[in-house]
């Protein structure tokens, strides 16, 4: 009995393990990516976790239970003790995915994130040309993403290409596809724009055309009957386009566990921006007390958290009320239902954002390069946070 005298409410059953460890060891990058899902106010994280830190985040995640590790960032390798991190999460039991733009990988470097257990690696590339490649990213840094990429097959390493793609490159997702078959890719990873982050702040030059997508599905599916396994290919349409919501990091709280430079621990890549969560760090509660009982991973867990339609909507377990940050960035309100599900009343406004999107896309300008993107940069990550 509580002091009221009335029974004491159950205790919440405790969550199942988080899977999947994202440690996002730094928010410094050399890329200027426009579609970067790193916090536009990122300037305002400057402190990173030592390696003591880390080593404790990655003792405490494994002894929650979880099994898969990405190291990213930012750019993972501006972190002289990747290497020691590597090897202390791979003698804890960990798969570790390292996941980079390539730059400061050299041959020596990998050698030693081999020596060190390094199980697996992702690199990006912005697109087939050198021209676009270079745009997007701001940098010149298409021929050296080459060189790396021959480098990491030397190593005896899966080779793992991802490019992001939005209406500046859709058209070349057969030109991508050949670039990869061309480096010996076993799996490359055709992830369309998500809106968070920088992108959400580029959308209007990003956003694609549905017959865009639709083209650039058909041929994805003509090489996938072509080619077989030879190259695995991850192609998956934006849910901006769909009626039902995507089931947003398989639910809030369910398998996915993040830590931010600085410590925060976020249950999804983007919920930092989300007014009114308090995420909770590190360095003050340990990884156990997080995952299972503050109020950030506990706020959208499971199903007890929605309002109608989703409540009562017998779809609700498949999706899980679709994504957070989605709702927020087009609702205004986290905890409403995703504007991507039909059922929605705000399905409207993202229909909205799909139309100016259609309407920018028609309008753009080519080449692409006149097109009005910000670029992730610290003068521009400055004037969020000042905003
Ligand atoms: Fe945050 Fe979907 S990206 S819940």
């Amino acid at each position: 009995m509580n002091a009221a005298g009335s029974p004491e409410p159950a205790p919440r059953p405790l969550a199942g393990p988080p899977l999947w460890l994202l440690a996002e060891l730094t928010y410094r990058c050399p890329l200027h990516c426009a579609f970067c899902s790193n916090p536009v106010d990122y300037v305002r994280y400057r402190n990173e976790l030592d390696t003591a830190q880390w080593r404790t985040v990655l003792e405490q995640a494994r002894a929650l239970g979880a099994a898969q590790l990405g190291f990213s960032g930012g750019e993972p390798l501006l972190r002289d003790d990747l290497e020691e991190l590597v090897a202390h999460a791979r003698q804890l039991g960990f798969y570790t995915n390292l996941i980079t733009s390539g730059i400061g990988l050299t041959d020596a470097r990998l050698g030693k994130l081999r020596a060190a257990g390094l199980d697996h690696i992702q690199l990006s590339f912005q697109d087939s040309t050198r021209e676009l490649n270079d745009f997007l990213s701001s940098t010149r840094t298409f021929d050296l993403k080459q060189r790396v990429a021959r480098m990491i097959k030397a190593h005896g390493y899966p080779m793992v290409l991802n490019c992001v793609l939005h209406r500046h490159n859709l058209p070349h997702v057969g030109a991508i596809i050949e670039m990869a078959l061309e480096m010996g890719a076993e799996y490359l990873e055709l992830a369309n724009t998500q809106y968070y982050g920088w992108a959400w702040e580029n959308r209007l030059a990003l956003m694609p055309t549905e017959e865009q997508l639709r083209e650039a599905e058909a041929v994805v599916e003509g090489y996938r009957a072509r080619i077989g396994n030879r190259c695995r290919i991850l192609f998956v349409v934006p849910d901006y386009f769909e009626k039902r919501p995507k089931k947003c990091m398989n639910g809030w709280g369910s398998v996915f566990l993040g830590v931010a430079p600085d410590g925060a621990a976020m249950p999804c890549h983007a919920a930092r921006m989300l007014p009114g969560l308090q995420l909770p760090n590190v360095t003050e509660q340990t990884l156990y007390d997080i995952w299972h009982h503050s109020d950030a991973f506990q706020r959208f867990r499971g199903t007890a958290w929605m309002p109608e339609p989703c409540r009562s909507c017998d779809e609700k377990e498949n999706d899980l009320g679709g994504c957070r940050c989605q709702a927020y960035l087009l609702s205004g309100d986290a905890s409403r239902t995703d504007p991507v599900c039909d059922k929605s009343s705000d399905h409207a406004g993202l229909q909205q954002v799909v139309l100016h999107g259609r309407l920018a896309a028609l309008d753009a300008p080519a080449p692409a390069r006149e097109a009005p993107l910000v670029f992730r940069a610290d003068a521009a990550s400055r004037r969020f946070a000042a905003s």
